[in-house]
């Protein structure tokens, strides 16, 4: 076994963490606060490779590996989770899912622009009243021929409003449940569609969150995404990529709450030494550092299975569940350390611990992964 990274993952990585600090630092505090979305900054992205990282060069992509992925995301994430969100979604979620399952004409028109960054993409599958429980979808997809109807609305949608394609999870066949749901590409542009409210949230403030209306949209039959029926299944695979990228999310938000608790622990004098000379912080800095390292490997592993061919939902749900709790504790621990100053803008912990919470949330609740992993460990 060998834990080694390539060159080329080691560059990527390089990369990642040199655009973190030159084009993500400066005003992540302000686009926080005024919930800006980094405009500039995801152009750049695209133009470095990073939003159609896993995509075949043939449609556009970057061509690169899952284990180089999760290495991007995580230094993304330490700076600026609100920027690799847009990453994670456009990646995981929309190019992965095209690529995969889109028809040759699909690809050409829609996978392209996304993977080479020049449209961002968007997953549509939350409801009012349908997130956990993703079969009970409500948004209705009526079969009129040659194209579907669709009506409904969606909830929580990344990149809501920055996006100009929409992958639309809808009913088309209530009494088959989860098998007549379609995946469908919509278009920002056509008739019927509307982007709504923008949610003011705790955390990434920087990522477009909206609900989306769809009223009489006419979405022409080739812009369904593989069989009659094949929506969730989509929608579910779709989902097991997806989850390890919030998961590189998660790792990337608690060690860069760690970095910065540590680097300030020996800067802080109290009773005469560092911070860092005292007990208290020692142990605390030893479990961030045990906890993050035991997150990489699940992050790691599961991008090592997806680059094999192999089965990973349990892998992704693991690492998903795991480095969103060390997320969650790390950057509390990171605002302790700080003391005062942790509670205050400039020192980005107090923003990190808002932005760990949503990866416990999206892409599936730490409930759902816990379901996924024991229905995997119960087979
Ligand atoms: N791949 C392929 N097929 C799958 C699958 C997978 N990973 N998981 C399940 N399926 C199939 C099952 O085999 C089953 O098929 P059959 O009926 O043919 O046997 C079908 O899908 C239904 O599966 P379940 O019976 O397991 O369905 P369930 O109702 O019990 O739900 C669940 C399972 C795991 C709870 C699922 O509903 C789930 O993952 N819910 C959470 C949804 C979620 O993550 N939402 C996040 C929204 S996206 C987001 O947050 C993006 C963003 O903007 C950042």
């Amino acid at each position: 076994m060998y834990f080694e990274l390539t060159e080329e993952q080691l560059m990527i990585r390089q990369a990642a963490r040199d655009f973190a600090q030159t084009e993500l630092k400066p005003g992540v505090i302000e686009r926080d606060e005024h919930q800006k979305f980094p405009t500039e900054q995801v152009k750049m992205l695209g133009e470095l490779g990073f939003l159609g990282m896993m995509v075949s060069p043939d449609y556009g992509g970057s061509g690169m590996d899952a284990i180089s992925y999760v290495l991007a995301m995580e230094e993304l994430s330490k700076i600026d989770a609100s920027a690799s969100v847009v990453v994670s979604v456009n990646n995981s979620l929309v190019c992965y899912g095209l690529e995969k399952y889109g028809s040759e004409a699909q690809k050409q028109k829609y996978l392209v622009p996304l993977a080479k960054g020049e449209k961002l993409g968007a997953f549509c599958l939350s409801e009012p009243e349908a997130g956990s429980d993703a079969t009970s979808q409500r948004t209705t997809a009526v079969d009129m021929g040659d194209y579907y109807l669709l009506n409904g609305v969606k909830n929580w949608i990344t990149n809501g409003n920055s996006a100009s394609t929409y992958l639309v999870m809808a009913q088309t066949h209530p009494e088959k449940r989860h098998n007549g749901i379609n995946a469908l590409i919509v278009e920002r542009d056509m008739d019927g569609f509307k982007v709504g409210t923008k949610e003011n949230k705790l955390g990434i403030r920087g990522s477009d969150t909206h609900s989306l209306m769809f009223t009489d949209v006419k979405v022409p039959k080739e812009n369904r995404i593989g069989e009659d029926g094949f929506g969730f299944k989509f929608a579910m695979n779709t989902l097991e990529g997806g989850r390890i990228g919030i998961a590189a999310q998660a790792l990337g938000i608690a060690s860069g709450a760690y970095e910065l608790a540590l680097n300030y622990s020996k800067e802080r004098k109290a009773f005469g030494k560092t911070i860092a000379d005292l007990q208290a912080t020692q142990f605390k800095l030893a479990d961030m550092a045990t906890e993050i390292e035991a997150a990489r490997l699940l992050c790691l592993k599961a991008a090592w299975l997806k680059d094999q061919g192999l089965p990973y939902a349990q892998a992704s749900s693991m690492a998903k569940l795991y480095a969103s709790e060390v997320a969650m504790r790390t950057t509390v621990e990171a605002v302790q350390i700080h003391g005062g100053y942790g509670f205050v803008k400039e020192y980005h912990v107090e923003r990190l611990m808002r932005d760990a919470k949503i990866t416990q949330i999206y892409e599936g609740t730490s409930e759902i992964q816990r379901i996924v992993i024991s229905r995997e460990v119960l087979k």
